[in-house]
């Protein structure tokens, strides 16, 4: 399975990815976190990126696009991957096309995940994540148990959050008429239980 996952922050990427990343057997390669672990690093790149976003803003095309074809190069991605946040412009998407034409396996699928913008805020301001294992959890829809060590993303707060969705409509938008042009869109209502979403995710891929 070679599909990418598009959505406004907090749709449910990073919680859907990790289900399909088991249930397709394929690595999840989220830009996100990989950008944070530069920036906790304290890398150059981390460094570069860390001002966008703070800001809620998109860190240059060029440095995403660096990241993501070095990391679809690895071993464990020979037989798919679930892109989780990238590509999220028009030449993210282009690069990302040009970089799989290269290698010779296209994409299969590009599956949005649709909520409204007044969940959303909800969901980013309560999502917590548990920094020994990466797992996300929500203090309302999915709690952690009470030995999780908590982290609150510098990101989500309101007023972040607020310029994330913003910085989404304008910049993110237009991947979907170029998906649909492409015929790899599939468009998913992410509202619901996690596993409904799941499941409607499974049919509109399957
Ligand atoms: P990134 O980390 O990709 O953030 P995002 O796209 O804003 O997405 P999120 O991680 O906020 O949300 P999600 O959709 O994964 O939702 P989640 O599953 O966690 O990017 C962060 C920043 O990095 C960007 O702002 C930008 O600066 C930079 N960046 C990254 N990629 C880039 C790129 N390609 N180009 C340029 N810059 C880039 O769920 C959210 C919450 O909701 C959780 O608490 C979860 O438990 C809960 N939840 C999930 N599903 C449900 C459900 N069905 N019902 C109720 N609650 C739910």
């Amino acid at each position: 399975m070679r599909l990418v996952l598009v959505g406004p922050p907090a749709s449910g990427k990073g919680t859907q990815a990790e289900v399909l990343t088991n249930h397709f057997s394929v690595p999840k390669i989220s830009t996100g976190d990989m950008l944070r672990a530069a920036r906790a690093a304290g890398t150059e790149l981390g460094k570069q990126a860390e001002a966008f976003m703070a800001a809620g803003k998109l860190v240059s095309d060029e440095v995403v696009i660096g990241l993501v074809d070095q990391r679809l190069s690895d071993p464990d991605c020979a037989e798919g991957f679930i892109l989780d946040g990238f590509p999220r412009t028009v030449p993210q998407a282009e690069a990302l096309d040009a970089l799989l034409a290269r290698r010779g396996t296209p994409l299969e699928a590009v599956a949005l995940i649709d909520v409204a913008r007044e969940l959303l805020v909800e969901r980013a301001t309560l999502r917590r994540t548990d920094k020994r294992t990466g797992q996300i959890y929500h203090l309302k829809y999915n709690p952690p148990p009470a030995d999780a060590e908590l982290v609150h993303r510098s990101d989500d707060l309101a007023e972040t959050v607020a310029k994330r969705l913003d910085e989404y409509d304008a910049m993110t938008a237009a991947l979907l008429p170029y998906y649909t042009k492409a015929g790899l869109l599939r468009r998913v209502d992410g509202v619901g239980k996690p596993a409904e979403v799941t499941e409607r995710l499974l049919k509109a891929l399957g």
